[in-house]
């Protein structure tokens, strides 16, 4: 078996108590208290890349960029760029060239699949790095391998379920960080922590901690 060299994945999600992360609607829906989002702020900057879906970046349409001003600064100060690197996992390369992913604040890395339309990509070359990485879906392993290839030792990954699902399934996942806020959001459509298909993993409770009104739970597979 190859051994797979690949950055720590460590995955970033916030969730009602019944494990949904948006809605019907599948619309961004403010699930995060204040002190859950310092968190990831900080979470933000100490990592390398941050990764999200393509349908994470339709429905929310994310920035994926360090907040607060200090924690920039900290990072230019360690000899980083000001922000980590941003990689939208895209196969067909779907990501509208208006997306606050492609603005000029932080680097973009695309991933695409063979299935991509050629023509998308040449345009959003113009705004984004884009790669190929498999034939169908991207292939989440070789992205892993040329992210770390290229330096990264610390991919945060902030959702949604499908993509969620994949990389646990795919045993790609070192640590995840569930937020569970204090209320239910039902619906059987509602997106959920790990969506995609079904597969039961088991995992590790690591620790709990008290964050504002919730709690966050740091789970090791
Ligand atoms: N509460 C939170 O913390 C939080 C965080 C993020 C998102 N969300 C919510 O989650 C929802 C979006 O989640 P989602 O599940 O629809 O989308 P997602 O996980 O962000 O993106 C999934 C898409 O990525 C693409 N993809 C390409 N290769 C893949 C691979 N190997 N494995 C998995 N996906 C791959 C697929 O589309 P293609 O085949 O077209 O490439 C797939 O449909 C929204 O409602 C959003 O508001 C909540």
């Amino acid at each position: 078996m190859r051994f797979l060299q690949k950055p720590f994945v460590f995955v970033n999600v916030a969730a009602s108590l019944d494990g949904k992360i948006s809605d019907e609607s599948r619309r961004q829906l403010r699930i995060s208290c204040d002190e859950d989002l310092r968190i990831v702020d900080e979470l933000r900057a100490e990592s390398d890349a941050i990764m999200v879906g393509i349908g994470t970046v339709l429905a929310d349409d994310p920035r994926l960029t360090v907040k607060s001003r200090d924690l920039r600064k900290r990072r230019l100060e360690e000899k980083k760029d000001e922000n980590p690197l941003r990689v939208v996992v895209d196969s067909r390369c779907r990501v509208p060239l208006s997306s606050k992913v492609l603005n000029d604040e932080a680097k973009t890395l695309v991933a695409v699949s063979k299935a991509a339309d050629e023509e998308r990509i040449r345009r959003v070359s113009q705004r984004a790095e884009v790669a190929v990485f498999g034939e169908e879906k991207v292939d989440l392993s070789r992205l892993l391998e040329h992210l770390f290839s290229r330096g990264v030792r610390r991919v945060m990954v902030e959702g949604g379920g499908t993509l969620i699902s994949s990389l646990v399934s795919g045993g790609l996942v070192d640590e995840m960080r569930i937020y569970f806020a204090p209320m239910v959001i039902g619906g059987s459509k509602s997106p959920t922590i790990c969506d995609g298909s079904s597969r039961i993993m088991g995992c590790r409770i690591e620790r709990v901690e008290r964050v504002g009104e919730g709690f966050a739970v740091f789970v090791k597979f």
